[in-house]
C-alpha cells in the first residue's frame, strides 16, 4: 500500500497526542456542530466560492482555511462547544487519479490531525477518503480512527475517476462491502454530503438554468439520489449496525416518504434488494442535521416522520454564518421542550460521536 511510505516522505507526524480512548471535550452546556468545512490553500479554488451574504469571496477563502483564529472565535461568541471538522466538498471526491486522490487523502487527514492536536477539547474530525479503491480507503479510516482520533468520515458524495474523470463511483455497489465491513467494526459514523457534478453533467442539466447549480437544487438532487442507491440496494440490510449522518434536513428524503415508499413497492418485481421500506431505515441507520436549513416547521415535520432522536444541530460554515446558525437554534426552545432541545443542540451529539466515551 502507498500509505506508510508517503506517510514517511511527506508529512511528519511520528506521535499522535490523541488519547483515543476517552475524549475531553469542553462540556459547558453549549452546542455540538458537524458539518463545518475547511479545506488547504492548495485545494481551496475548487470548492464553492460564492459567500454567505454581506461577505466576499475573499473573506470566504479566509474563513474556510482557518482554524484557530476567527472560526474559533466564533464558537466562543455563539456558544458552541465543539466543532467536527471535515474537507470542503468536493475534495478528494473531485480527483480521479487513483494514487493522486489516496496520498491526498493521506496528507490532508494527517494536516487536519496535527492542525488541531493542541484543541482537541473544541476541534474534532471526519476524515477525507479516496473511494476508488474500497480496501484502500477501509485502511486509512482504520488508521485515522484508531492513530488520530478522528470521529467517522465525510464523503462528497461519488467519486470521481477513471483516466478521463467521467466514471462515477456511488458507495452502493457490492464491492464496497469491504468498505462498510471497516466501518461498522470500527461503529462510527459516514457523513455524506454534496458535491458539485463533472462539467458533462452541468452542461446537460443546469445550462438552461446556472443558478440551480450548487445547494438551491443541484446538490440534492444527486445527493438523494445516492443516498436512496445505498438504501434501496440493501447496503444497510448487509450492515445493519451502519451508521449514516446526512445534512441540510435529509436532503429532502424525509420530506417524500409516502411517495418513494409508496413507488418503491411497485419496483419489487424488477429484483428491489431492499427488504424494507426506505423510510424504515430513517429510523434505524440513517441521522439528519440542520446544516443551512433552518425552517422550523420543516424541522418539526421531520421529527414527526423519523423521531427526534435523529435531527442533530449543525450549522454548514463557513458558507452559512455561525451568529445565524446559533440565532435559529436558540428560537427552538420555543417550539421544543427541554429534554428534546438539548438532544438537537448536543446530547444526540454527544451520543453519535461517543465523545463521553
Ligand atoms: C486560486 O485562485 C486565485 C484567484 O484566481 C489565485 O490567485 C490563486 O493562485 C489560486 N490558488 C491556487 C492554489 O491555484
Ligand atoms: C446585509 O447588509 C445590509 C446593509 O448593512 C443589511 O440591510 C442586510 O440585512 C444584510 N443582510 C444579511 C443577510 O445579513
Ligand atoms: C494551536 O496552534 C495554533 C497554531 O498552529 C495556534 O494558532 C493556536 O492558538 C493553538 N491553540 C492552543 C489552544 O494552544
Ligand atoms: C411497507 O409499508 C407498507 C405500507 O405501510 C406496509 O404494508 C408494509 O408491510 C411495509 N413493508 C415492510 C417490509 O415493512
Amino acid at each position: 500500500m502507498i500509505m506508510v511510505p508517503y506517510l514517511a516522505l511527506s508529512f511528519v507526524l511520528f506521535s499522535v497526542p490523541y488519547a483515543v480512548t476517552a475524549r475531553a471535550f469542553r462540556n459547558t452546556g453549549g452546542s455540538i456542530v458537524l458539518e463545518e468545512a475547511w479545506t488547504i490553500p492548495s485545494l481551496v479554488n475548487d470548492t464553492s466560492l460564492i459567500p454567505p451574504f454581506n461577505q466576499t469571496s475573499s473573506e470566504l477563502v479566509s474563513n474556510i482555511l482557518d482554524i484557530h483564529n476567527q472560526r474559533l472565535a466564533f464558537m466562543n461568541e455563539n456558544d458552541i462547544d465543539f466543532m467536527v471538522i471535515s474537507c470542503a466538498s468536493p475534495c478528494v471526491q473531485g480527483i480521479s487519479d487513483t494514487e493522486t486522490a489516496q496520498q491526498q487523502a493521506v496528507q490532508l487527514n494527517n494536516i487536519l490531525a496535527q492542525s488541531i492536536s493542541n484543541s482537541t477539547d473544541r476541534f474534532g474530525a471526519f476524515a477525507a477518503l479516496a473511494m476508488q479503491d474500497p480496501a484502500v480507503a477501509a485502511q486509512e479510516l482504520r488508521r485515522t480512527v484508531t492513530e488520530l482520533g478522528f470521529l467517522g468520515a465525510l464523503v462528497n458524495d461519488y467519486q470521481q475517476s477513471g483516466p478521463d474523470g467521467m466514471t462515477l463511483l456511488y458507495y452502493d455497489q457490492p464491492e464496497y462491502d469491504v468498505f462498510w465491513e471497516t466501518v461498522t467494526e470500527l461503529d462510527v459514523p459516514v457523513y455524506f454530503h454534496p458535491r458539485s457534478n463533472i462539467p458533462e453533467i452541468i452542461t446537460l442539466e443546469y445550462a438552461h438554468a446556472i443558478w440551480l447549480e450548487g445547494p438551491a437544487q443541484e446538490f440534492a438532487a444527486t445527493l438523494s439520489t445516492h443516498i436512496l442507491g445505498v438504501i434501496t440496494n440493501g447496503v444497510f440490510d448487509r450492515f445493519p449496525t451502519l451508521k449514516v449522518i446526512v445534512g441540510h434536513l435529509g436532503e429532502r428524503i424525509p420530506s417524500d416518504f409516502f411517495r418513494i415508499d409508496e413507488q418503491l413497492r411497485r419496483q419489487l418485481i424488477n429484483g428491489l434488494p431492499m427488504l424494507r421500506n426506505a423510510s424504515d431505515y430513517w429510523r434505524t441507520n440513517l441521522w439528519e442535521t440542520t446544516s443551512g436549513n433552518f425552517a422550523t416547521p420543516l424541522l418539526q415535520f421531520h421529527i414527526n416522520q423519523i423521531g427526534i432522536d435523529r435531527i442533530l444541530f449543525s450549522i454548514d460554515y463557513p458558507y452559512v454564518p455561525i451568529p445565524e446558525g446559533a440565532a435559529w437554534l436558540d428560537t427552538l426552545t420555543s417550539v421544543l421542550n427541554e429534554q428534546d432541545f438539548l438532544s438537537v443542540k448536543r446530547n444526540l451529539a454527544i451520543q453519535l460521536l461517543k465523545l463521553d466515551q
